[in-house]
């Protein structure tokens, strides 16, 4: 039994599994393209207090973060989501300044959470996440949402449901607040610790409580709406129009807070109603953001984003049928017959530098043996190199679809190989 194993909640992705990840990245960064995003690449980890923001109530920033000091430095985190990297790149580079607005970024790579693991939950996992920062317009929150959207349509889910809300301005979010700390102020002491902690820093989130969900106080929350000021009112309605005239069919979920504390009017979820989705049904999830480019010392500029969990999407393409990464034939095999030395290797070799993808067998095998290869690999073209032949410099080439095999210079090996898959290909 193997005593060395990955850590719980990481995983190895095995070749089988990254030829997958491959194609579904792949796909992702052609979207971006048309829609005129690009990459940026923050470090994995950063100062401690680039995620622990003053007074944040979140349980990313409370209790899951992986917070080290080495040699007495100062803290680091293994960073827990990438928004908060991307909005202190943006602010360190001055982007606001030599870009043209909006910044349209985006990110893939490693997250870092200290959660229970399950299904779709782990303490390691790979986000895609999209920023666009710099101009607030409804129009750019709908636009996000049409990003994410393609992507799960173009992979081909089918079962996925977008659910959106508004927090409104720093003012219906004043107003909301009071309203619900008036409304909890005699049950928030029979309420877990966690809502005793949101009651205090931010009573939204305990509309988020997993624990006190079905407590008799949760039943009847003001609504948020009422708390709404025209302004943000009118920009919910314009992001709702937008998706209309993008024909993408969303929930409103008056309830919905996002686990995030920087969210200012739209947010929203793109959950998966397969029911092998289980509890961690969300593929990807953001909205709009005000007050973060400040917070780095940058000028007053909002932002939109969200982040997809590439696991969670894997588990729902394989759950909802979809095939991914399937393996191409190999074009070339070369066989090796007999005391033929480096030939094999330098045919191959010959081979890929003109194109061909390219194997040559290593070990010394029967025939039968290395057809078997030829097989597997459903090669389209085998080269076989014989001892005797070579003497003459000559090698056999098959076409493996139609069984023809000629015998030709050496020289002629790599145009020979190239007529046999033209034809193929025909
Ligand atoms: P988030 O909701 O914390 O948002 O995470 C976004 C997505 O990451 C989730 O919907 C889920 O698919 C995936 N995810 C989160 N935690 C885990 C986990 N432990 N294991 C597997 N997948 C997970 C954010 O991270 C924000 N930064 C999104 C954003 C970008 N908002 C604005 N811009």
């Amino acid at each position: 039994m193997a005593d060395y194993k990955t850590p719980r909640g990481t995983q190895d992705i095995l070749p089988a599994e990254t030829r997958k990840w491959n194609e579904v990245e792949e796909l992702i960064r052609s979207v971006c393209y048309y829609y005129g995003y690009d990459e940026i690449r923050t470090p994995i980890f950063e100062d401690t207090k680039v995620f622990k923001r003053e007074n944040d109530s979140s349980d990313m920033v409370n209790k899951e973060m992986y917070t080290f000091s080495i040699h007495q430095e100062d803290s680091l985190t293994l960073r827990p989501e990438g928004t908060a990297g991307v909005i202190r790149s943006f602010v360190q580079h001055k982007m606001f300044g030599n870009m043209e607005m909006p910044a349209k970024l985006y990110y893939m790579g490693e997250m870092f959470r200290y959660e229970r693991p399950q299904k779709g939950r782990y303490r390691q996992f790979n986000q895609f996440g999209v920023e666009n920062i710099g101009v607030k317009s409804p129009l750019v929150d709908a636009e996000i949402i049409a990003l994410g959207y393609s992507i799960v349509k173009a992979l081909g889910l089918s079962q996925i449901k977008v659910i959106v809300n508004t927090l409104g301005d720093d003012e219906s979010r004043k107003n909301y607040r009071e309203k619900l700390k008036e409304h909890f102020k005699d049950s928030v002491a029979d309420l877990c610790g966690d809502c005793q902690r949101r009651y205090e820093q931010n009573p939204l989130r305990l509309l988020d409580c997993k624990i006190d969900k079905d407590h008799p106080s949760m039943l009847n929350v003001p609504r948020m709406h009422d708390s709404l000021t025209e302004e943000s009112k009118e920009y919910f309605q314009e992001v709702l129009q937008a998706l209309d005239a993008l024909e993408i069919p969303y929930e409103i979920d008056d309830r919905l807070v996002r686990g995030l504390d920087y969210y200012t009017h739209t947010v929203f979820e793109v959950v998966s109603t397969h029911p092998e989705s289980g509890s961690q049904a969300t593929v990807f999830a953001g909205g709009r953001y005000d007050g973060l480019v400040e917070y780095f010392h940058g000028p007053q500029m909002s932002g939109v984003g969200f982040a997809m969990g590439l696991e969670r999407l894997m588990i729902l393409a394989e759950a909802e049928g979809i095939e991914l990464g399937k393996q191409d034939g190999i074009d070339v095999y070369v066989m090796a017959l007999g005391n033929v030395g480096t030939k094999p290797l330098e045919i191959a070799t010959a081979c890929r530098a003109n194109g061909f993808v390219s194997e040559f067998n290593i070990l010394p095998r029967s025939l039968k043996a290395q057809f078997k290869s030829v097989d597997r690999k459903q090669a389209k073209v085998v080269v076989i190199v014989g001892e005797e032949e070579l003497k003459d410099h000559k090698v056999n080439v098959k076409c493996v679809a139609t069984q023809t095999q000629v015998t030709v210079d050496l020289d002629k090996v790599v145009e020979t190989v190239e007529e046999m898959l033209e034809k193929e290909g025909e």
